[in-house]
């Protein structure tokens, strides 16, 4: 039994979110390919997230006791030290990710929990994990000029790598705000990709 970790950025309702539409099309294919796993929905619109502020930088890097695991901010990198698998639902926004994802990512990038200082240089400790990086955009990212303005996915897959996770694939829906293009037919695409991704997953 494996824990999938369903880390959802969207502050639009389910109902209304094209990202949400081609996440929950894998999560509901995931859930019937495994039904024994856990998945832990984390909507992090939803939980008490903030900005890193001064006092905090002591406790991301300072040294971890056994009362760390509930600590408000360290909790979120023990979540997430501890699944195995991770479904990361954002839309593009201003050729990121949304900020309250980015504050995550401060809140669970931990020395001593999720990487770790060497001689070396940092070393990630989440390594054997995998994540699926599901977005939806309103214009087009996918020729090589315009790829390199869409820095959601590529700071995902960087930061995820810095973490140990190299098992890094992507669904995403493109075009969905250009006028008179068949939208439904883009996510349904999309859709059906996660959904045979789910499968394997
Ligand atoms: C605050 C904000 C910023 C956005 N920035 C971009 C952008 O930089 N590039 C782009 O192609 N679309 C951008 N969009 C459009 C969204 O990426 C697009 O509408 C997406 O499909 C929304 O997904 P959702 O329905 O899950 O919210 C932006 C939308 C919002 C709300």
């Amino acid at each position: 039994m494996g824990t999938v970790l369903y880390i959802k950025s969207n502050m639009k309702p389910e109902n209304e979110s094209k990202t949400y539409k081609m996440s929950d099309c894998f999560i509901e294919e995931y859930k019937k390919n495994n039904p024994d796993d856990q998945i832990i929905t984390l909507d992090l619109y939803k939980e008490n997230i903030d900005f890193l502020h001064y006092e905090d930088l002591g406790v991301v890097f300072g040294p971890k006791n056994e009362e760390s695991k509930n600590h408000p901010i360290l909790k979120y990198a023990y979540q997430f030290l501890n699944a195995d698998k991770f479904v990361v639902a954002a839309p593009l926004w201003n050729l990121g990710v949304p900020a309250i994802l980015k504050a995550y990512i401060d809140y669970i990038c931990v020395t001593g929990i999720t990487f770790k200082y060497t001689e070396n240089g940092p070393v990630g400790l989440c390594n054997g994990k995998k994540a699926l990086f599901v977005a939806s955009r309103g214009g087009d990212y996918s020729n090589s000029g315009a790829a390199e303005y869409e820095m959601g996915e590529r700071y995902m897959r960087t930061i995820f790598g810095f973490l140990g996770i190299t098992d890094f694939t992507s669904v995403h829906a493109e075009n969905v705000d250009v006028q008179g293009i068949d939208v439904d037919k883009i996510l349904n695409d999309a859709c059906n990709r996660a959904i045979e991704l789910a499968k394997t997953f």
